[in-house]
């Protein structure tokens, strides 16, 4: 074969695997966004247990997903600081379910030890067939990681995002690998997916969620356990208190149904759909682009919406 003739087979062959990849991408993200639950295909979560715990429950995303999984008739475990806000939850939760039961645990996951015997404590006595680590905090938004003044927030934050996590498989793993059955929802975020300075300490928290829960699911995948990584765009919460619900930044209740219909179909999945296409544009840019110029946009990016934030609480 001529060098001319190699070149041109080369670069066709590159144009077909490019070409039947983004087919197969296509195809994926129609089924599990749209197909695979109107085929009944996916998990049943009444048959891996009769409760769901959810971390972070009192607002926002947590708060959604509990409300969701009440409605798939789970008996619900709600976690989060406040013991008045468990309460609203739990009683607005009864008032619509009657028949599912709900338990409230109120733990600051800003501590580190003790907090998870009482948890372990709690958590045993219940068979769960649902864990949702999905409590989150965020701390030095738009500011350099050297110049944050709360030392005991890098503390908390890592506790919270981290530490939480991994300690909450911990105690729930045994029972479903016992049972051969369960699942564990991890919620990262897309921030671990992109160069995020000005917003350090937080991505890294959230690389630490994507490495964790993926390597812990190829563990215990053949114990009869799904694990799913969950990495949310922007969700109109107190969290995101810029955005306002839209088809970028949806409602916690959109983005939380959208995520269970993903179950046992997607094991890593930014939920949403419109979420689900910057996650596929973000794992190609960090193939494809340099990254000092995903660095650059990232900047743009942050300081942009820190000052709209500084605008509106300004107002
Ligand atoms: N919203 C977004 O745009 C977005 C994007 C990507 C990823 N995420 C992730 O999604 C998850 C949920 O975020 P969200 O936006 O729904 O947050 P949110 O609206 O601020 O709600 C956070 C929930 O966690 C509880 N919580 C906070 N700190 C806690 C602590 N130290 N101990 C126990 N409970 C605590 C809060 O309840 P109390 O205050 O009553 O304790 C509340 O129920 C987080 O992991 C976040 O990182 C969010």
């Amino acid at each position: 074969m001529s060098g001319c003739c190699l070149a041109e087979f080369v670069g066709w062959s590159a144009l077909a695997i490019i070409a039947a990849n983004s087919l197969y991408n296509v195809c994926h993200f129609i089924y599990t966004t749209f197909l695979g639950r109107l085929l009944g295909h996916g998990i049943d979560l009444k048959s891996c247990g009769p409760w769901a715990v959810v971390t972070g429950a009192t607002d926002g995303i947590g708060k959604s997903f509990a409300k969701q999984l009440a409605a798939a008739r789970l008996n619900v475990v709600l976690i989060s600081r406040n013991s008045t806000k468990l309460q609203k939850v739990a009683d607005e939760i009864k008032s619509e379910y009657s028949s599912i039961q709900v338990k409230t645990i109120a733990v600051d996951f800003t501590e580190s030890q003790k907090i998870y015997n009482t948890l372990r404590d709690e958590l045993n006595k219940l068979q769960i067939g649902i864990l949702v680590n999905n409590v989150g905090m965020l701390i030095g938004f738009g500011q350099r990681f050297g110049n944050i003044e709360d030392d005991k927030g890098i503390h908390d934050i890592i506790n919270c995002n981290v530490l939480s996590m991994a300690r909450m498989c911990h105690i729930v793993l045994p029972q479903m690998t016992q049972r051969k059955k369960g699942v564990i929802v991890n919620v990262g975020s897309l921030t671990s997916t992109i160069p995020t300075p000005y917003l350090t300490i937080y991505g890294a928290t959230k690389a630490f969620v994507d490495k964790f829960s993926r390597d812990l699911a190829a563990e215990v995948k053949s114990l009869g356990v799904t694990i799913q990584t969950v990495h949310p765009g922007y969700v109109a919460t107190n969290m995101a208190s810029h955005m306002k619900p839209s088809l970028v930044s949806p409602h916690p209740d959109t983005f939380a149904a959208a995520t269970l219909n993903t179950l046992g179909l997607e094991q890593r999945t930014a939920g949403y759909w419109t979420h689900k296409i910057q996650l596929y544009f973000t794992d190609l840019a960090n193939f494809f682009v340099p990254r000092h110029v995903l660095e650059k946009g990232a900047i743009k990016h942050f300081g942009e919406l820190k000052k709209a934030a500084l605008k509106k609480t300004s107002r």
